[in-house]
């Protein structure tokens, strides 16, 4: 029979080539591939970097850092001053006399931080310096009752973002930033209440003046009628009373009940 042997031969004519000749190249041709794989990760990530975190290490070094590529924010040019910082909220604590001062980080390359604090005329207080991975910091000395103008500066090698402070348009820079800037300025006002001590005090000054003097108007009166007895009680005697006038319904309705 012709069939069976044929197919045999055809098994046979498949196979062979195929086998013996894949497997010495299969392995190069993986090893290419895994050589490879690394080089082309497949959808590409966002590095985990938050721009307005506190201690938030700089992208450029998480891309270097991790085992994965990640993508980073884009960043102006080194060659530039930075873009101003975002200053985020303020938390006054006004026993303490102090303020938390957050922000967050502008697409620029920043080698450093500081505040400015402004407390009326003059020129102002700078703290600082913070590391580029600080994003926030205390206020101190706050006095209780006062207002003060707080900015945050970003510099890097090329200079120093610009902090308008409390001049005109100092605390409403909308507007004045151009594309890729800042929403929101890197300025912002800081009102201390006053000491809710001092407050409290005042409150229990007041109450135990008026107590007091509540006590000793009452201690007067009952004093000048003890002295006087009372020269109120005899010229008022229980006169007859007289007649009801027309309209006065109510000590009738009894009567009329009945
Ligand atoms: C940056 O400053 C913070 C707070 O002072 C500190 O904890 C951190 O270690 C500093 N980081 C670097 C890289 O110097």
């Amino acid at each position: 029979m012709p069939g069976p042997p044929r197919l045999l031969w055809l098994l046979l004519a498949v196979a062979f080539p195929g086998v013996p000749g894949a497997q010495p190249w299969a392995p190069e041709a993986v090893g290419e591939e895994e050589e490879e794989a690394p080089r082309t990760p497949g959808p590409p990530v966002l590095c985990d970097y938050d721009r307005c975190r506190h201690l938030q290490v700089p992208c450029r070094e998480l891309q270097s850092a991790g085992p994965t590529a990640c993508l980073c924010p884009g960043l102006s040019s080194p060659a530039r001053p930075p873009w101003p910082p975002r200053l985020g909220a303020v938390h006054v604590a006004a026993e303490a006399g102090s303020a938390e001062v957050r922000w967050c980080a502008p697409s620029s390359p920043v080698h450093r931080y500081w505040l400015l604090l402004w407390e009326g005329g003059g020129p102002p207080r700078k703290s600082g310096p913070f590391n580029a991975t600080v994003r926030r910091a205390e206020l101190k000395g706050l006095k209780p009752g006062g207002a003060y103008v707080v900015c945050v500066v970003a510099a890097n090698a090329a200079g120093e973002s610009s902090a308008p402070g409390p001049g005109p348009g100092g605390q409403a820079p909308e507007g004045s930033a151009g594309a890729g800037g800042p929403a929101l300025g890197p300025c912002g006002r800081v009102v201390v209440p006053p000491r809710p001590l001092s407050l409290v005090h005042a409150a229990v000054g007041v109450g135990a003046a008026l107590a007091l003097l509540s006590c000793g108007a009452l201690a007067w009166h009952f004093w000048l009628r003890e002295r006087c007895g009372c020269p109120r009680r005899p010229r008022r005697p229980r006169r007859p009373r007289a007649a009801n006038p027309e309209g006065t319904g109510p000590p009738r309705s009894p009567r009329r009940a009945n």
